[in-house]
């Protein structure tokens, strides 16, 4: 038993996918031995409704000076990234000299946009050498984390802020209280917070188990994330849905009073009800549903491989980790991982030890299946890699169900 991260009501796991890895571990063969290992479980606490991890490595653990995982990889996510800062500069109120703060920048995919306008911003991230990387694109960036302690010291050097932004962030943080506490510290009485995190509701549908993993903390819904700010005297105002992540929302957030009530959120509330968000029993069919998707995955990739064919993972993603050691899948199920991001190319995935290689290694000999890691960049890749297909190589997706793409 232990207390909810936002509540503090009595929370117990409805699910545990085992012994796990760090999501964005890649590791070189020499720290095999010393690999760190923690229980992955996940709890939905009946008072205020979060989905979240019952216990979380070290934020310092996961995001430090050697963090894997920059933003900039995919094109559509940059298109996304753009659209988002127009969005936001779009709902500024008449403000002369607005400023903007985003966490978890990354490397400066978004906020580059505002820099570009020559809007004052402000980035943070915590992971230093993914912030050296904003900084050198000119996007001003510091390395800290988030909470009620640099908001202050934040309004103290720059006032306070229009907009307050956070991109699959926030349910990375397990102090969210903080967090809030900082944003309500930070935001001017008209300014607005708008966040976008993988939305439990798309999680549940298409049974997309693995956002779960160390650094997702939370599993948002409208009914978790209202009650949170409003604990704070904070008001959800509006949702946008996304597609980005296999399925996303963002939340637009105002100080209590400040803004009008979107009917989306009432509209949204009632839809969450009746998919069964806020009931205990929807989590033991969503966990019954992820048995049979890892049997499912597992038994065709035994079979294929029984078969001779040659097997390898495409894209070396955060939450493949928690697919590939949940499942069981190891270097003699999977040839490779093929990777574009150089700081993980010549390493090992987290747990399972598959070696991650460069992308020319899969166009230079295609296989004839490819395990599809990053499903929720599908049309890109699928349009990106019709000679794959052309060469009568098939794709093997899970997502929202075990299968083979003819
Ligand atoms: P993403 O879904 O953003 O990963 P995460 O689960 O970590 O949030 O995918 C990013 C990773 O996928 C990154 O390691 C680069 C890799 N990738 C490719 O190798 N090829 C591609 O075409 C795409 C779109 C991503
Ligand atoms: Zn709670």
């Amino acid at each position: 038993m232990s207390g909810c991260l936002v509540c503090g009501n009595n929370i117990e796991p409805f699910m545990s996918f085992g012994q796990m890895p760090l999501a964005n571990g890649f590791l070189p063969e020499e720290r095999f031995s010393g690999e760190y290992f923690y229980e992955l479980s996940v709890a939905f606490c009946p008072n205020c409704t979060m989905v979240q991890l019952v216990r979380q490595p070290a934020a310092g653990k996961m995001f430090h000076d050697e963090y894997a995982f920059f933003s900039g990889t995919s094109a559509a996510m940059a298109v996304h990234f753009e659209r988002f800062a127009s969005r936001v500069i779009s709902k500024f109120p008449a403000s002369d000299d607005p400023f903007v703060v985003e966490i978890g920048c990354n490397d400066g995919i978004m906020l580059r946009h505002f820099a570009d306008a020559g809007i004052r911003h402000l980035g943070i991230e915590p992971s230093e050498n993914v912030a050296r990387a904003a900084n050198a694109k000119g996007v001003r960036t510091i390395s800290r984390f988030f909470g009620e302690d640099l908001a202050r010291d934040i309004v103290r050097e720059h006032g306070r802020a229009d907009a307050f932004l956070g991109a699959n962030v926030m349910c990375h943080i397990a102090g969210i209280n903080s967090v809030i506490r900082g944003i309500k510290t930070l935001l001017k009485p008209d300014g607005i917070a708008m966040f976008e995190d993988p939305y439990l509701g798309d999680v549940i549908e298409k049974t997309s188990y693995d956002q779960i993993y160390d650094e997702h903390v939370f599993l948002f819904s409208l009914s978790s994330v209202q009650y949170a700010f409003a604990q704070h005297g904070m008001e959800l105002i509006d949702i946008e849905p996304q597609t980005t992540h296999g399925g996303s929302m963002r939340y637009l957030i105002a100080h209590k009073g400040a803004r009008n009530v979107s009917g989306r959120v009432a509209a949204q509330l009632k839809t969450e009800d009746e998919m069964g968000l806020n009931r205990a029993e929807t989590f033991d069919a969503f966990r019954k549903r992820c048995e049979e998707s890892r049997d499912a995955l597992k038994t065709l990739l035994s079979r294929l491989k029984g078969e001779g064919r040659r097997i390898v993972g495409y894209a070396a993603t955060s939450k493949s980790t928690t697919i590939l050691n949940y499942c069981d899948i190891d270097s003699s199920l999977l040839e490779f991982i093929s990777d574009t991001t150089p700081i993980k190319q010549g390493k090992f995935s987290p747990g399972m030890h598959i070696p991650v290689r460069p992308y020319r290694d899969f166009v230079s000999n295609y296989p004839d299946y490819a395990l599809l890691l990053a499903w929720n960049h599908s049309e890109e890749i699928m349009a990106k890699e019709e000679l794959f297909r052309d060469a009568g190589g098939k794709w093997i997706v899970f997502v929202p169900r075990v299968r083979v793409i003819e």
